[in-house]
């Protein structure tokens, strides 16, 4: 198994579910270790002989065609891209480096070392925005919004066409906002929280009545695993828990729960092209692949809350800067 963008929010996330639930896979994890990527959400698996981490580029053909080789990888799990909205209006070019000509190397080499399954993780952002009613389908028209999501749609489109032109073995997965432990501060829902803890205050863009669909991290994780064992090949499967919230209220939920005042919300200038609202009609994952969400939004985000909360450190060293060097350090010597 490789799983490329293993040291980022999901991609640990999914690693740790993979060794847990499927303990005789080797799971190869491929990562370049951006701003995003931290090296110390994986430092409990350092001395798991079935993790193999691999610092490197998913648009590196030379390195991806040795891993996919070396380790005779019969499936690819594609989680690597930037994935931050804000950061691709503010300089797209990189989203259009990694996450479609990224992507379409990481094909390439799939296709020529003849891995049997390639699963795409991708996002309901490529639909684009929703009016006040109905919910995304996986035959709701490609209209993304930003930089980010045109990229994850592009994306998409060439996993399909590879599917189609070169009968690869291909799926993608196109899930809800995610969250839980490892989250990158910068998201809304670990951002706001160690905001909070820190006493600064927490910027709601716009009117803050934006609807985001949120689902555990650990759901997403086993809708992948599921669509990787028993997917139709050259087939899309939408992920999401029906659990709308208007931003707003999730901030509102988060002061309450962490004993601190609504003063500290403060509305800023709106994200451009800001989607309105998401909501994901996932039943065709729930018949096809037998899955159903088992994290009830209560329960995870305390359970979210309650883990930054016991791991300020992992979140302090990252707004330092501080888990830059983690790898190094760790590593370095070895
Ligand atoms: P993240 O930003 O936390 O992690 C991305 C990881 O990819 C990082 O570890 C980074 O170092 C790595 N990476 C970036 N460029 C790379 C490259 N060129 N080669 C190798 N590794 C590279 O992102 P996330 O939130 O964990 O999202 C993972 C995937 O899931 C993305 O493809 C994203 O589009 C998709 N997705 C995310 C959500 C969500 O709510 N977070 C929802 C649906 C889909
Ligand atoms: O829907 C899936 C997508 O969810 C994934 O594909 C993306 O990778 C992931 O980043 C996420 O995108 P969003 O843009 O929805 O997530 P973000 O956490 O950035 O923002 C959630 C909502 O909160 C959104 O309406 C913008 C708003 N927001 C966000 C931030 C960071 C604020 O109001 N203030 C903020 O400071």
């Amino acid at each position: 198994m490789l799983v490329t963008g293993g040291a980022g929010f999901i991609g640990s996330n999914l690693v740790r579910f993979l060794r847990r639930e499927r303990p005789d896979w080797t799971v190869v994890n491929l990562d370049k270790l951006t701003y995003a990527g931290n090296a110390e959400s994986l430092s409990d698996l350092r001395e798991d002989p079935k993790h193999v981490f691999v610092h490197g580029d998913i648009a590196e053909a030379k390195l991806i065609d040795r891993v996919l080789r070396e380790h005779a990888v019969e499936a690819v799990l594609n989680l690597a891209a930037e994935s931050h909205v804000d950061r691709s209006i503010l300089g797209p070019a990189i989203f259009v480096e990694t996450n479609i000509a990224g992507t379409q190397v990481l094909l390439d080499c799939a296709r020529q070392a003849g891995v049997k399954r390639f699963v795409q993780v991708s996002t309901d952002e490529v639909y684009g925005s929703l009016g006040a009613t109905g919910q995304f389908t996986e035959s709701s028209p490609l209209r993304p919004s930003s930089p980010y999501s045109a990229s994850k749609a592009a994306a998409d489109l060439l996993v399909l066409a590879y599917g189609h032109t070169f009968a690869m073995d291909v799926i993608v997965t196109r899930c809800s906002n995610n969250y839980g432990p490892y989250q990158f501060p910068e998201k809304l829902i670990p951002l706001m929280i160690a905001n909070a803890l820190e006493g600064k205050k927490l910027p709601v863009y716009g009117d803050g009545r934006q609807v985001r669909d949120w689902i555990h991290v650990e759901d997403h994780c086993r809708a992948l695993l599921l669509a990787l064992e028993k997917g139709r090949s050259g087939e899309v499967y939408n992920v999401g828990s029906d659990n709308e919230w208007p931003n707003l209220q999730i901030v509102t939920r988060l002061l309450q729960v962490l004993g601190k005042g609504r003063e500290l919300i403060e509305h800023v200038k709106d994200r451009p092209g800001h989607d309105r609202r998401y909501a994901i009609d996932a039943s065709k994952a729930r018949s096809e692949l037998g899955w159903t969400p088992r994290i009830g939004f209560a329960e995870g985000l305390q359970a979210t809350i309650d883990w930054y909360l016991q791991n300020r450190g992992w979140w302090e060293r990252v707004r330092t800067g501080e888990y830059r060097s983690y790898y190094e350090r760790n590593y370095g010597s070895r």
